[in-house]
């Protein structure tokens, strides 16, 4: 049995796909979902599934218990699924290869600070950028430049308002952030 440790911000959409796709599987298991907001909706969506929250403060997640708790766990991978804060680098190399992001844009354009959410479709949109997309990668201890998994595309019509690009960035991710997580997951030694 795999075992995922999925951490948000914010709404929990992708949280709430996730374990939706692998409700019924007898190979992966989300024993934990990790929250450094209080107010996130996503930490009523980890209730309503039956998953185990953590909230987090700064100094939680910089310090070497919270590290040694998720290895202790055997957690196989962490899952960013809109966490909005840099991990500090004990937790990275703890889980080498072990931690993945979605990012709602076609890495390396609109990536880094400040680039998540309705900001990055702002600025696709103030572009007038033809395409955008999702991109599924490693996490590293920049923002969104760690190696490229995955990666799906969308076209822009030419009334697109950052609202409708999200629908449609927000219909991308629910399609193929499980699938790869399982493609990750398969792909690791046993
Ligand atoms: C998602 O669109 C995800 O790609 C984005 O936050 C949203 C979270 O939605 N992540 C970033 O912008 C990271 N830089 P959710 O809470 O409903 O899953």
């Amino acid at each position: 049995m795999k075992r995922i440790a999925i951490f948000v911000s914010g709404n929990g959409t992708n949280l709430q796909r996730i374990a939706e796709y692998f409700s019924n599987s007898h190979d992966v298991a989300i024993p934990l979902v990790v929250c450094n907001n209080p107010k996130a909706y996503a930490i009523e969506r980890a209730h309503q599934l039956g998953i185990p929250v953590r909230l987090i403060t700064k100094k939680d997640i910089n310090d070497t218990p919270f590290t040694q708790d998720l290895t202790g766990m055997h957690i196989d991978l962490i899952v960013l699924a809109g966490f909005l804060w840099l991990l500090p680098k004990c937790l990275i190399q703890a889980f080498p290869d072990k931690i993945i992001n979605i990012h709602p844009a076609l890495l390396p354009k609109y990536g880094g600070k400040g680039f998540y959410g309705a900001h990055v479709h702002e600025a696709v949109v103030a572009a007038k950028e033809p395409f955008s997309g999702i991109t599924i990668h490693y996490v590293n201890e920049k923002y969104d430049s760690g190696a490229i998994i995955f990666q799906a595309k969308v076209a822009l019509d030419e009334n697109e308002t950052p609202d409708s690009l999200a629908g449609k960035i927000h219909r991308l991710e629910q399609q193929h952030f499980p699938v790869i997580i399982e493609q990750v997951l398969n792909r690791q030694n046993p």
